[in-house]
């Protein structure tokens, strides 16, 4: 094994359960727009290399979808809109200023 230093600070996990149009599910309520809007807004603030936006699987609160969690801190977001995915990765900026 060998050890490396990852360039990576933070990773935006949004869930992708689900089928488009199944309510109940974050996929169902446009997760996958929504993933593909948070990485846009990293992209446009130049930090593609220190934070990776990721699908992952159901995050266990369904009905409050679509679901975003954020490391470092784990903060959880629910009922994530457009507007609010700018909301976060600004959080998101200010924590990382915060730990340099
Ligand atoms: S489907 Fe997203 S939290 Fe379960």
């Amino acid at each position: 094994m060998k050890k490396q230093n990852a360039r990576i600070k933070s990773c935006i996990l949004v869930c992708a359960h689900g089928k488009k149009g199944k309510k109940g599910t974050c996929a169902g309520s446009g997760s996958s727009k929504l993933a593909k809007l948070l990485k846009n807004e990293v992209d446009k603030r130049s930090l593609k290399k220190v934070v990776k936006v990721r699908k992952t699987d159901c995050l266990g609160q369904c009905s409050k979808g679509p679901n975003v969690v954020i490391f470092p801190g784990g903060s959880f977001y629910s009922h994530v809109t457009r507007t609010s995915a700018c909301t976060i990765v600004d959080e998101l900026v200010a924590l990382l200023d915060k730990d340099s």
